[in-house]
């Protein structure tokens, strides 16, 4: 990443060694010298903020984190997450400039990173309880939400007659293309796409999707809007309360939530289920995997 200044280039270059020795509050004492030069630079404010949360110096960090926001306040970065652990008031969403640039930097090695290092495995789970609920159903339309490179895509793909699905991050959805999947793709936020399909959907899938989405009332509402069948998810579990970002800047939601979110919206909930879909750090990560049905019962 560059400034646009050589000095602040350099004195960067420095505060990355300082770092890389452990030394954050000289790291951070040098990186503040750069941005002096480059007062602008969003990424630099960004770095700034990092080390002196990595010093010890939370104040700091914030205002830091408040100056990179009003730089950039699309917020490409995910500086409202790290202030979210820093204590302040958590977003209700992930931004969609955040979540694009994570995955679009992520997408050429998505489906071995998480496969193989990280033992994903909600679309094989998603299958099986969807061909729980509805045995031998043939759907006629399916939507895949952050459908990424198609994963999930894949494993329903004999189940439905036509295949569509969204995603923020275009280089996912590229990706996904090459798999020759899907009848329709498009990138873009999956709120926005299920309220404006042309016709209902008679499944609609979210693999670990939801985790970039703390509040998900507008979701399952468009979603029920555009629902004539099931609508099958998977998040990471909280215990109680409703949702909370965690430390890995993913949301967490409790099984309760859940529930009276799907009942509110006019669902009806036909499965509710700990899951475990991926691994942390070579552990398992908590998580449910949901069925709801916008059928009746
Ligand atoms: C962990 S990946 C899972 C991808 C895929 N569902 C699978 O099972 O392999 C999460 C995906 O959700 C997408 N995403 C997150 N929030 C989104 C939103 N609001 N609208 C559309 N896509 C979103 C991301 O870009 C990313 O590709």
């Amino acid at each position: 990443m560059s400034s646009g200044s050589l000095t602040a280039d350099r004195r960067f270059a420095y505060a990355q060694s300082l770092k890389d020795e452990g030394d954050f509050a000289a790291a951070a004492e040098v990186m503040a010298q750069a941005l002096e030069e480059a007062p602008r630079w969003a990424e630099g404010r960004f770095t700034l903020a990092e080390l002196l949360a990595a010093a010890g110096d939370g104040s700091g960090a914030i205002a830091a984190y408040r100056a990179y926001l009003k730089i950039e306040p699309a917020d490409s970065m995910g500086a409202g997450a790290r202030l979210a652990l820093l204590g302040e008031s958590a977003p209700a969403s992930l931004p969609d400039a955040y979540v694009r640039r994570l995955f679009d930097q992520y997408a050429t090695r998505f489906d071995s990173a998480l496969v193989e290092k990280l033992k994903y495995r909600a679309p094989e789970l998603l299958r099986a309880a969807i061909v729980a609920v509805a045995p031998d159903k043939r759907f006629a339309r399916c939507f895949d939400l952050g459908c990424g490179t198609g994963l999930a895509g894949a494993a329903v793909r004999d189940l439905t007659a036509w295949l569509g699905g969204v995603d923020l991050s275009p280089a996912m959805v590229r990706a996904a293309e090459q798999k020759r999947v899907y009848d329709h793709l498009e990138s873009g936020d999956m709120v926005k796409a299920v309220a404006a399909l042309p016709a209902p959907c008679d499944l609609m899938l979210a693999a670990d999707v939801l985790v970039y989405c703390g509040d998900l009332v507008p979701l399952f509402r468009a979603v029920a809007l555009k629902s004539t069948g099931l609508f099958a998810f998977t998040v990471q579990r909280a215990n109680g309360g409703t949702f909370a970002l965690g430390p890995e800047q993913r949301f967490n939601h409790s099984r309760a939530y859940l529930s009276e979110t799907a009942t509110a919206a006019g669902f009806t909930v036909l499965a509710l289920e700990d899951a475990v879909t991926r691994q942390e750090k070579g552990a398992d990560v908590p998580g449910l995997l949901a069925v709801l049905s916008r059928a009746p019962a």
